[in-house]
């Protein structure tokens, strides 16, 4: 027995953890590990910025206190590198986020080539290197801010009782118009598109379900360029049997509350990175939203010096004009049926007008949700579709919704990046999602 020698490795005992959890435990010893975000080196002192998912800390490299290879390793360490790092973490007023960890040891996973992202680079060049510039603090932040966004979209709709539902992305029909609709081959079959709605493949299943809610993407093909248009989108769609118009327009309103809420609870650190101020977002959640006619909407308009004749589709231009006057998203109902998708129910009172829904941002963001109460009359419905030049024999699959045990019913369609851009105030939509679409940017 006196031969045997115990070899004990040395075992890597230390946990690691997060940077925020580091910063919360404020002394001591930890173990990190993520991204150099930025270095500055000198003869005595190497200072690396270290960046994974829950925040950035400076670490400092103190050539005396550490051996030579740790040293000579840090030397070549360039931006984006992944590593490892051991230390001692203090209070640091003068690092970026209040703490500074001195380095012990130092391992690095990965030596980054020279990252091809630095300061004040073009829009397009981000673009093009869009996988990259994911990582950059701005779209950290706005990324945990849409993973809240879904979550509390999922949250309400779920405890509210809805089932979550999933339609066809493969569709034969159009529901908003077939000038935005997206043709794809299918073995040699003409007449099928991209979905740019759940809607039509929605309501049959109320008969089933009767609250039902998904969430998934939609695809327009908008030709023209703007702030708030991708041809890709995630659309939060609900549908309910036995809803009037208003019990519509009441979801409507407390699920963008629901989601303001939940994102002034949980990012507040991320709106500061966006420099986006939480008191414009303030009164969405205490305040109740307007509800304007189509008509008040355009005596408002006037008063701003804006005249459009009745009967005219709100464009962005007007729909900005009228959100200069609220500080919460405002809900302008019962436009003229002209204007309308074909399945909006006309007012029993106003035939030219139907119960359709938009929900206006505040501050210039557009139209968050669509909405409106379903026509039940089968006759209108057919009229309609025959105006916009449509067969008839597509929309017999919908058309049976209205012929077994119709109910009263409706729903509507929000936007998830207009919502997020409007949180998030963003300048454009496309900043809101990981990889946008448009008409010009489909790589990478
Ligand atoms: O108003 P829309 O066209 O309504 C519908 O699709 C209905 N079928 C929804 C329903 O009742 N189930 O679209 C709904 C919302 C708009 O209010 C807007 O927020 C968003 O979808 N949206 C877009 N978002 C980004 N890019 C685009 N090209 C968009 N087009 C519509
Ligand atoms: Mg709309």
């Amino acid at each position: 027995m006196s031969n045997l020698f115990i070899f004990i490795p040395q075992i890597k005992t230390m946990k690691f953890i997060q940077i925020q959890e580091a910063m919360k435990k404020g002394s001591g010893k930890v173990a990190i590990r993520g991204w150099v975000y930025r270095e500055r080196k000198s003869n005595q002192f190497i200072f690396l910025i270290i960046r994974d998912s829950s925040n950035i800390i400076q670490t400092v490299i103190k050539k005396e206190k550490v051996n030579e290879k740790i040293w000579v390793s840090a030397e070549k360490i360039l931006i984006e590198s992944s590593v490892e790092i051991e230390g001692t973490i203090k209070e640091d007023n003068r690092a970026p986020t209040g703490y500074e960890i001195e380095v012990d040891d130092l391992k690095v996973i990965h030596y980054s080539e020279p990252f091809p992202i630095n300061k004040d680079q073009s829009t397009e060049f981000l673009a093009d290197n869009r996988h990259l510039w994911l990582r950059s603090r701005k779209m950290i932040a706005i990324m945990k801010i849409r993973s809240t966004v879904f979550g509390a979209i999922h949250e309400y709709f779920r405890s509210n009782n809805f089932y979550e539902y999933q339609s066809p992305m493969f569709q034969s029909v159009q529901c908003e118009g077939g000038s935005t609709l997206f043709p794809v081959p299918y073995f040699g079959n003409k007449g099928v598109f991209l979905a740019q709605t759940w809607q039509l493949y929605a309501e049959p299943a109320i008969f089933a379900l009767e609250k039902i809610y998904t969430m998934a993407p939609s695809f327009r093909a908008e030709k023209s360029k703007t702030s708030r248009h991708l041809t890709e989108y995630w659309h939060a769609e609900m549908e309910v049997a036995w809803a009037n118009f208003e019990d519509i327009i009441d979801h409507g309103e407390a699920l963008i509350k629901h989601v303001v809420k939940k994102v002034l609870e949980n990012n507040q650190g991320e709106l500061k990175i966006l420099e986006r101020d939480p008191k414009k977002l303030e009164p969405t959640v205490k305040k109740k939203f307007q509800r304007i006619t189509y008509d008040e909407a355009l005596k408002l308009l006037e008063k701003q010096g804006v005249k459009i004749p009745w009967g005219k589709d709100l464009r962005t231009v007007e729909e900005d004009k009228l959100s200069d006057l609220f500080d919460t998203p405002v809900a302008v109902i019962n436009y003229p049926k002209k204007v309308k998708a074909f399945y909006m129910k006309e007012d029993d009172k106003n035939p030219k007008v139907v119960h359709g829904v938009d929900f206006i941002a505040p501050e210039h963001y557009g139209e968050l949700i669509g909405g409106s109460e379903r026509e039940s009359d089968e006759k209108k419905i057919i009229q309609r579709l025959k105006e916009e030049g449509e067969n008839i024999d597509e929309y017999k699959f919908y058309l049976d919704t209205r012929k077994y045990g119709s109910v009263p019913h409706g729903g509507f369609g929000m936007g998830v990046e207009r919502l997020l851009s409007w949180i998030c105030g963003l300048d454009n939509i496309k900043d809101s999602i990981p990889f946008p679409r448009t008409p010009l940017r489909f790589r990478p």
